[in-house]
């Protein structure tokens, strides 16, 4: 016999000791390690223990029958290939057994020859399924390690992204400062107080939004964690009208707030909202700085709506500049800004990661020269 059956355990199941005796030094000659077993009972036992890949059984035997034992095996240690012993008048049996998956079946007397049949088949089984499994596992490990090459570069992407924004604005906060250095060495030089004012002037400006800048980042790490609490949501927009009613009026905008009267406390992080609902108001004053409208017709809404299956629904609208589409398409991205060294390009990004932090929504629309409107759902 081949190298490949050496040694191979082998269990042997009937209640005739002359069977096992015979068919156990058959298999022996030819090179397996012979187990032996009188009855189902055992054979269970004995395959928990030894784990062979190949089961030779009588069908008919008294207490647990030839296909129960057949079923068991398949069903505990689908791996294992059963070769059925059969009788003659036994065919309808032989058949059965071939539904529930035997290997092969042998009929008394057994000859040498039927045997290797159907062992051969059995190692053939064995060996597609080993090679079967080998493929599949490599598969599956290609995938994993596709997928994960697949994040990291994604992981990367956005981390060069971040760098690229921020060394962009830092950059320009640079300039800024090497300008007002250069103008206020100049009326050092020339004893100029005009000189002097305005580098001071341009000096002053630029550590305004470094500061700024430094608590933009200070809060965007701080949104790494939410903490809920019950509260109406209500309460950051006034929070918010509270803060920016000076500064619209002073521009000339009816800031606004339209409240549902249906809206009940829900758990949210109020401080967390407070700082998206000022975000989105801030954005809009800005898209009406430059805008000419009458004063008065320069005006944003803050609307808190119900509705079905959340929380509550925020709408920050005003008739500002407005978008483009492509514009529009980047607003949500790190250091995404029009603003110049006027904004960081945080702001949006900041509200997006924390509404995706309560599991809410937001979306924009947008439209040029008409006016934008950012829509806030979060979840009971
Ligand atoms: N209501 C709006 N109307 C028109 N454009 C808007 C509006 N809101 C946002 N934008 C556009 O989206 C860009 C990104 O907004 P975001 O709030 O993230 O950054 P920013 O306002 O430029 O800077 P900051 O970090 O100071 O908020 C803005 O620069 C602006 O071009
Ligand atoms: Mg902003």
């Amino acid at each position: 016999m081949n190298e490949l059956k050496t040694k191979s355990p082998i269990l042997l199941v009937d209640d005739e000791e002359g069977i096992r005796r015979v068919l156990g030094i058959s298999l022996a000659d030819m090179g397996y390690q012979v187990y032996t077993a009188d009855n189902g009972e055992k054979a269970i036992e004995l395959i928990r223990t030894i784990r062979p890949p190949i089961v030779i059984t009588d069908i008919k035997m008294p207490g647990m029958n030839g296909i129960d034992l057949l079923c068991r095996i398949k069903k505990e240690f689908p791996d294992t290939e059963v070769i059925m012993i059969t009788g003659h008048g036994d065919l309808n049996l032989a058949i059965k057994s071939l539904k529930f998956e035997a290997t092969d079946f042998i009929t008394k007397p057994i000859h040498d020859d039927a045997l290797e049949i159907a062992l051969k088949r059995s190692h053939e089984r064995l060996s597609m399924r080993n090679q079967l499994k080998s493929y599949t596992e490599g598969l599956e490990d290609l995938v994993r390690e596709k997928s994960a090459k697949l994040l990291e570069a994604e992981r990367m992407a956005a981390i060069g992204q971040t760098v690229a924004g921020l060394s962009h604005t830092i950059k320009d906060l640079a300039g800024g400062l090497k300008g007002g250095a250069f103008v206020l060495e100049k009326g050092i030089e020339k004893k100029d107080m005009g000189y002097l004012n305005q580098g001071w002037e341009m000096i002053s400006s630029s550590v305004e939004k470094i500061a700024a800048l430094s608590m933009d980042l200070l809060n965007y790490a701080k949104t790494s964690e939410i903490h809920c609490q019950i509260c109406h949501p209500d309460q950051p927009v006034e929070e918010v009208m509270e803060l920016m009613k000076s500064r619209a009026e002073k521009e000339g905008v009816v800031l606004q707030f339209v409240s549902d009267k249906n809206l009940q406390p829900f758990a949210f992080d109020p401080e967390a909202i407070y700082q998206c609902l000022f975000n989105l108001v801030k954005n809009a004053l800005d898209a009406l700085q430059n805008i000419h409208r009458k004063s008065g017709d320069k005006t944003i809404t803050i609307r808190s709506l119900h509705c079905n299956g959340w929380g509550v629904e925020y709408r920050v609208e005003d008739n500002g500049c407005g978008m483009d589409r492509q514009a529009l398409g980047m607003i949500f991205r790190s250091f995404y800004t029009t603003k110049g060294t006027g904004g960081t390009g945080i702001g949006l990004m900041m509200t997006k990661n924390i509404i995706d932090k309560h599991n809410g929504e937001i979306h924009a629309w947008s439209e040029q020269g008409i006016g934008s409107r950012f829509t806030v759902k979060l979840p009971k």
